[in-house]
């Protein structure tokens, strides 16, 4: 699941814009006045200009100097997946009013995705024999484009392949970012198919300030934790975006060709761009695309061209998907197939934004279980009343409760989570006994993760990161 993080212009405030627009504008008038060179003027204006493109975007206003910008909306970075009053998605800004977090079923209207619902749920079990993971009986997973498809395919013995990722944009997970390694790790058991998993280190040094160095090195230890999850190295092939594109024609004969077809217009109106953001950021895109189309790995499916192939991710990464999905067919590819899942909440609450950078928002797969202990007692957002009485009297709310929501995510077992959600909701089960089940889930889960990783050695990542035939016959 991608981190919830700002671009560039977004993390610029209307306010500190509009004092960057005001400075520059002096800046010319002082060049001017100073008889400076006509190229030295020419660039200050340019950026002026641009300064102003900029503000606009943001702020839905026109600059004028000496008037602030009082009331704003935020529209810069809006798609065409957003209005004022609704929540906010792109793969940089989950952005909610609503306590119980994000309205899923509001945002499959508008991506114009279909719901996971129960038809499907049982197709998938029937299909495979097995039953669903807790992530699609809970509806973690709750959206998909075209898994009716893999099914058929599945059943008709036609091999498919799964392709999942991560930006590693610090060398701290927290157990949301497992979400989509430990459902991609269940469908490849399920399935038995080849998985691919994209580190877009490349991705990360153009959004962040990092160097080119730290933006691989975190790759190296992000594949770490992916590692830990559990995946069956014959079957799996994890790349560094740095290092792959250098070595495969394949997969950079399928940038460019996404890169011919899509037009900087398209990828406006679908991330936002605008004339300001460097071109790196613009093209990329198509990095993340390519990855869905199986000539992109030779080593693994050699000439097939039309394997199918199946994305788990968080919703966030949709936009990508939608672009690659209609550029497909214009380039003689099969479009690719999405599991969708939901936001992963930070401690605070469904609405705040979790970030790597602060260590209270989330549990760290690097924490001790004194750590779990704190962070839950002292900040996971409680739908408890604020006094003992109260709480008995009215119960709590499971709906906006993160111990309630992190336990959804992480206790499997079914029966033992209905009845604590009917016993906190009846006010029988208090918010420290809630939390003490929580951290008595999580202390063991992470616990059993640092010890697999601690196992994998340098030469496992290696080999998962070589480009190879895996344990499948194309
Ligand atoms: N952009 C994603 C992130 O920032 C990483 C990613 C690349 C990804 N390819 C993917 C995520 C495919 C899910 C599926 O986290």
């Amino acid at each position: 699941m991608a981190d919830v993080q700002n671009c560039d212009s977004c993390s610029s405030s209307p306010l500190e814009l509009f004092e960057r627009v005001t400075a520059q504008g002096e800046k010319v008038r002082s060049l001017k006045a100073g008889k400076a060179s006509t190229d030295e003027i020419d660039a200050a204006v340019k950026l002026l200009l641009s300064l102003k493109v900029t503000y606009k975007t943001a702020t839905g206003q026109d600059y004028k100097a000496g008037s602030p910008p009082v009331d704003f909306s935020p529209v810069s970075n809006n798609g065409p997946t957003t209005t004022q009053d609704e929540d906010f998605v792109d793969p940089w800004t989950v952005q909610t009013s609503n306590a119980k977090g994000v309205d899923y079923d509001k945002l499959i209207v508008r991506f114009g995705s279909s719901k996971i619902d129960k038809e499907l749920i049982n197709r998938i079990e029937r299909v495979t024999g097995k039953t669903p993971h807790h992530f699609l009986r809970r509806g973690i997973f709750f959206s998909h484009r075209d898994m009716n498809q893999i099914l058929d395919a599945y059943e008709n013995k036609k091999p498919f392949y799964l392709y999942t990722g991560r930006g590693p944009s610090s060398e701290a997970m927290h157990v949301g970012h497992l979400i989509p390694f430990i459902f991609t790790k269940w469908l490849q058991e399920v399935f038995n198919v080849p998985l691919v998993i994209q580190l877009t280190d490349d991705e990360k040094y153009l959004w962040k300030d990092l160097t080119i160095e730290k933006a691989y090195e975190y790759a190296i230890e992000n594949a770490k934790d992916i590692i830990a999850c559990g995946f069956d190295i014959n079957k799996t092939f994890i790349f560094s975006d740095l290092d792959y594109l250098g070595m495969s024609s394949g997969f950079y004969k399928n940038v460019v060709k996404v890169q011919k077809h899509v037009t900087f217009n398209q990828v406006k109106g679908i991330f936002g761009f605008t004339d300001s953001d460097c071109i790196g950021k613009i093209s990329f895109p198509a990095i993340q695309a390519a990855p869905s189309f199986s000539s992109s790995f030779p080593q693994i499916f050699k000439d097939k061209k039309d394997i199918q192939c199946l994305i788990p991710c968080a919703i966030d990464q949709d936009p990508y998907f939608r672009m690659t999905r209609d550029v497909a067919p214009r380039i003689g590819y099969l479009k690719p197939a999405l599991l969708h899942s939901i936001f992963f909440p930070a401690l605070q609450g469904a609405q705040t934004k979790m970030s790597a950078s602060d260590p209270n928002s989330s549990i760290f797969l690097t924490d001790t279980p004194k750590q779990i202990k704190t962070k839950i007692n002292k900040h996971a957002f409680s739908g408890g009343k604020d006094t003992i009485e109260e709480h008995r009297k009215y119960g709590g709310n499971c709906e906006v409760d993160v111990s309630y929501m992190y336990l959804t995510f992480f206790l499997e077992d079914d029966d033992k989570l209905e009845k604590m959600k009917q016993a906190y909701t009846s006010g029988a089960l208090l918010t420290g006994e809630l939390k003490k089940v929580l951290i008595e889930t999580l202390q063991p889960l992470v616990a059993a993760h640092q010890q697999r990783r601690k196992q994998i050695t340098d030469e496992m990542v290696k080999q998962f990161m070589t480009p190879r035939k895996l344990a499948f016959n194309f």
